[in-house]
């Protein structure tokens, strides 16, 4: 098909900067606005928030800082379904959430800001009968329907903390968050279809809420699989039963309104803490800034509610600028390659935003299947999640993009809430591989081991630097020390984001994870967590668990087991394979385990990752004289080999 559309970016050299039709158009042109927010970044998030958000009351300290904590606009109070839902209501019937199923005879469906009002007023009164109230934690496993947004957005209205947990997650991965919560109600479904088969959710869901704090299930219906059993309710009947207003809770914007749980460098996932009024405002400048989002824009950000990603772009930005979010429930090629770009075409996307796993699979699937479907809606395409290398780059630009729409490579963590360094798609330049400036109104600096910065160009750690964004973490639940340790130890006043980086050009590349944490298809996990789960076997007594670069997925996890009994077998592999789908979830499963009878260890216990990680890629491992079993990594070598 020709290409068509408005050309949003045109060619100087070798980079990409804004046309003036982008120009025209966009939230925000001037790229003055770095300096001008660095003048007094307080003083520019005060006035952000103040704009874009509607406040029931004013904060009297709009940042104060006793580190390692920080709070934003203290003293002022706000609801959060006020303002992604009450505040748009002004036009009832524009379309808040279009949702996609993945069976191909079931229609799209589109909930109106107005029916998303009534359903969200009424959920809200149902949590509240079964005794939820302010700061209670709500826990939510559910696959992407339209009950996911609706139950997020009712505990924000009665100030409860949701807890989503990604429904890839198996059930003991979900009954450890629910602990550490101790939450009261947990929202699931039947299941979902992913592949054009029905998955069990619920099963899952009854087998983690067992002894726990877990009183009431509460079941959305979309397969149609039993549910049955004590203290279990359907979300439909429950909504019927309940009357329609729901008057918001006031919240202070310093109130906790969700806590995610993501992988540090241990074994046991931490509860992120995020606050109302910043991560507020936050989620709706970037939305408006880093996506040119309008109200009249639709927003696909593909990326599920169990990550942040779903919650900030998925959900929460498009609402909070009173634009029209899409979600999707299945499969990303299924039942075919062109499924993605079909919905594009059908539903006239403008902000399309994905991760290079993604697009390295769709890179290499036959390129009819995107080229057939007219993309001209496309205006704006993200990326994130892991460094996009220049080839999925260039492919993303030209085939989804038809050359005309800037690429906006978004740097964030779970923990920043959302996106902090990209460029702006008004502002440019556009370059592969280089994620961009710093938001304007927050500071990131490239720093060596000590925390001085690195001369310019070279290598170092990425720290973020007071005043510290007001969509930051505000904790980690229930865990202090984890706190302090994991992002306060190191650097001391600067906020230590894990992630090596380098500048270019006064642009920051990132190169990466600088602690032991994976990035698989997107999915962030640390090697150590995969180990417990495969150390809990019977028959394991060593493990040891390192990434391997992939095509596709970039990172996959590969495991060294020496066992305690049993003989190394294929069979023995695939039992511990499918053991991680229990402990974790599939997206942990580790691509091969090789059987070896020692791991290449340091004096003091450690596992040399490093050796492992060279060895899977065929080179030859440096340092050998730090190990205490040195003759360990010529058995590795030769059972890697035999192995592949
Ligand atoms: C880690 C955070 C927050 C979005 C989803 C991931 C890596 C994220 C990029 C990017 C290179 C990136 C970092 C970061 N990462 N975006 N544009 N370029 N790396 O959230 O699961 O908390 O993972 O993802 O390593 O620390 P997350």
């Amino acid at each position: 098909m020709k290409k068509k559309g408005i050309k949003y970016v045109i060619k100087k050299g070798n980079e990409f900067y804004p046309s003036d039709e982008m120009k025209k158009i966009a939230n925000i042109t001037d790229a003055k606005i770095y300096e001008k927010a660095n003048k007094d970044p307080v003083k520019f998030w005060g006035d952000l928030a103040k704009k874009g958000l509607t406040w029931e009351k004013d904060w009297n300290e709009t940042y104060t800082e006793k580190l390692p904590y920080f709070q934003w606009f203290k003293g002022g109070k706000l609801n959060f379904s006020v303002n992604c839902v009450d505040r748009h209501l002004a036009n009832p019937n524009k379309t808040a959430l279009i949702w996609i199923p993945e069976p191909k005879d079931e229609k799209p469906i589109k909930i109106s800001y107005g029916e998303l009002y009534d359903k969200i007023n009424k959920f809200a009164n149902v949590l509240k009968s079964y005794g939820i109230k302010k700061g209670d934690i709500v826990s939510i496993y559910l696959p992407m329907i339209p009950e996911a947004l609706i139950s997020m957005l009712a505990c924000t209205r009665i100030g409860a903390i949701h807890s989503v947990v990604f429904s890839a997650f198996s059930a003991e991965a979900l009954k450890a968050r629910i602990e550490d919560g101790k939450a009261k109600i947990l929202i699931t479904s039947d299941g979902y279809y992913r592949r054009g088969k029905p998955e069990n959710l619920f099963k899952k869901a009854k087998q983690a809420a067992k002894k726990t704090t877990i009183q009431k299930i509460i079941v959305a219906k979309r397969t149609g699989t039993k549910t049955r059993g004590r203290n279990v309710l359907d979300f439909n009947e429950e909504i019927e039963k309940a009357s329609s207003y729901c008057k918001p809770e006031i919240m202070n914007s310093e109130d906790t309104m969700f806590l995610l749980y993501t992988s540090g460098t241990t074994g046991k996932p931490k509860g992120i803490i995020h606050d109302t009024g910043g991560y507020a405002a936050q989620a709706y400048w970037t939305s408006k800034w880093n996506f040119d989002l309008h109200p009249e824009d639709t927003m696909w950000c593909t990326a599920d509610i169990g990550w942040v990603t779903g919650h900030t772009y998925g959900m929460y930005g498009p609402l909070l600028v009173g634009a029209t979010s899409l979600i999707y429930e299945g499969g990303p090629n299924f039942p075919n390659p062109g499924r993605w770009w079909k919905i594009i075409q059908d539903h006239k996307v403008n902000v399309f935003y994905t991760a290079p796993t993604a697009i390295r699979m769709f890179m290499k699937a036959p390129q009819k299947w995107i080229t057939k479907y007219d993309l001209s809606s496309l205006k704006v395409l993200g990326s994130v999640g892991e460094p996009i290398d220049k080839e999925s780059w260039m492919w993303y630009f030209r085939t989804v993009g038809g050359s005309r729409c800037p690429i906006i490579d978004t740097w964030w963590q779970t923990e920043t809430g959302g996106t902090l360094i990209n460029t702006i798609p008004g502002i440019g330049p556009f370059v592969p591989t280089v994620s961009g400036k710093s938001f304007p109104g927050t500071r990131h600096s490239i720093v060596d081991d000590e925390g001085r910065p690195t001369p310019k160009g070279k290598p170092g750690f990425l720290v973020q630097k007071s005043p510290f964004a007001p969509g930051m973490l505000h904790g980690v639940f229930n865990n202090h020390k984890k706190y302090v340790d994991t992002y306060w130890k190191k650097f001391k006043t600067m906020y230590d984001t894990s992630d090596g980086a380098y500048l270019q050009n006064g642009l920051i590349r990132i190169t990466g994870r600088t602690d032991d944490v994976m990035k698989v298809a997107g999915h962030r996990l640390a090697t150590a967590e995969v180990e417990n789960a495969i150390h809990d076997n019977k028959k394991v007594d060593d493990v040891a668990v390192v990434p391997m670069p992939d095509e596709i997925r970039g990172q996959v996890p590969m495991a060294f087991v020496v066992l305690k009994k049993g003989k190394p077998s294929k069979k023995l592999e695939q039992e511990l394979r499918k053991y991680v789908d229990i402990k974790i979830g599939p997206t942990a499963r580790p691509k091969r385990i090789f059987f070896v009878s020692d791991i290449p260890k340091t004096r003091s216990g450690k596992i040399m990752r490093r050796i492992l990680k060279a060895l899977l890629i065929n080179e030859k491992p440096k340092g050998l004289m730090t190990l205490v079993n040195p003759e360990s990594v010529d058995e590795v070598k030769r059972i890697i080999n035999s192995n592949s």
